[in-house]
């Protein structure tokens, strides 16, 4: 059976707006090429997209553009920006809502740096007290914290202006995992550097994400290769953006990311989270008093679009096949989120995971709960 209700848009969002599949199409048909990889038009034309885009997640993060630096996701930005900031010895703290893309290099550079990792677990309402970070800070020298905006399995927004008010305060760096949120919330939040895919609610193709830092802090390179800039040098250059962009860029997404940007509305946190978070609420709504599934709802609060939950009679990869086959495409398992299900009581086998993007149709949760509902 074909996928009619597609409900996994914190994976990556789907379909892509008609002027995204526009754009990246007129680059296979039109361009081919990469700005700075050659002396024709098509270079130009590149350059001028590329520019675009970067000036778009600039504003976004209220950074200059030479502050914004393209990678091919938020797991290789996540990595460079640990890799960079955390020396040995250094002590850092994060919180248990962290995705793989922060748990694993942490986990790596314990090893191979000595690092230390303190890690603030949930509330019991399942946020996170922006207050408690400040105790810690003052117990204890902290190099880096280091945040997710939201929650991928619950939806739960961490405050994260305060978070960096208090990292600030305590001479310690904010590394700000934008992921689950650029395109649907303000991200300027007073980070030092901020960190995102690009391919979920800004609507880009994957393959494409971002390290904008704060003007005046410049990470060092964690690879190094072709720039298309500084070519006679045997040395990698040293100025931003140029630095961290080794290699030909994924110039096809990043014609998708600018002119998926030239549409993104001024109030971010506006119409299309509404909607899109509405659709989340109808659900748990639905299925709030259905005694066998247990809704791993977020505090009232800020959120994004993702509901969890898990099934009594069923494990969540059973009931994720069992919803493929009924036209769901949904998420079951730990979505690399592998601390944050300690609190949830959810470690064996994960949870289902639906996250409706903004014109999903009420018509789809209606049917999705019809379907848990008779099981
Ligand atoms: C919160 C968070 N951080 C990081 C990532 C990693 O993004 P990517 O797989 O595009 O590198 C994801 C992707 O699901 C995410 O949800």
């Amino acid at each position: 059976m074909t996928t009619t209700h597609y409900l996994d848009h914190a994976a990556t969002s789907f379909p892509k707006p008609e002027r995204v599949l526009a754009a990246v199409l007129h680059w296979f048909a039109a361009v081919g090429v990469s700005a700075g990889r050659g002396d024709g038009a098509g270079c130009r034309r590149a350059a001028i997209e590329v520019a675009a885009a970067r000036a778009g997640i600039a504003a976004l993060c209220n950074t200059s553009e030479s502050s914004v630096a393209f990678v091919s996701g938020a797991t290789e930005g996540l990595n460079l920006a640990l890799r960079a900031l955390l020396h040995h010895g250094d002590h850092v703290i994060t919180t248990a809502f962290e995705h793989s893309s922060v748990v694993r290099p942490l986990r790596a550079l314990q090893r191979e740096r000595a690092i230390s990792v303190e890690v603030i677990e949930p509330g019991p309402d399942g946020g996170l007290d922006a207050a408690r970070l400040a105790p810690a800070l003052a117990a204890r020298p902290t190099r880096l914290v280091c945040a997710t905006h939201a929650s991928n399995v619950t939806g739960v927004c961490l405050d994260a202006a305060a978070m960096a008010r208090a990292a600030r305060q305590a001479g310690a760096t904010f590394l700000l995992d934008a992921s689950q949120t650029v395109g649907w919330l303000d991200v300027d939040v007073g980070a030092d550097v901020v960190v995102a895919s690009c391919h979920k609610a800004l609507a880009a193709p994957p393959g494409l994400g971002f390290v904008a830092v704060r003007d005046g802090l410049r990470l060092a390179p964690q690879k190094q290769g072709g720039t298309g800039s500084s070519q006679a040098l045997d040395e990698h250059p040293t100025d931003w953006p140029a630095a961290f962009e080794a290699g030909t860029p994924n110039t096809p997404a990043l014609f998708g990311l600018a002119a998926a940007l030239r549409a993104l509305p001024p109030d971010t946190a506006g119409a299309r989270l509404a909607a899109a978070v509405a659709r989340c609420e109808q659900l748990e709504q639905l299925l709030a008093d259905h005694t066998p599934i247990r809704l791993l709802r977020p505090p009232p609060g800020p959120r994004v679009p993702v509901t969890s939950f898990v099934h009594r009679d069923y494990d969540p990869a059973e009931l994720g096949a069992m919803l493929d086959s009924a036209g769901f495409h949904v998420r079951s398992g730990h979505h690399c989120a592998p601390w944050l299900h300690r609190s949830l009581g959810t470690r064996a086998a994960g949870t289902v995971r639906v996250s409706p993007g903004a014109d999903t149709p009420p018509a789809s949760m209606q049917a999705l709960a019809d379907f848990l509902l008779a099981l």
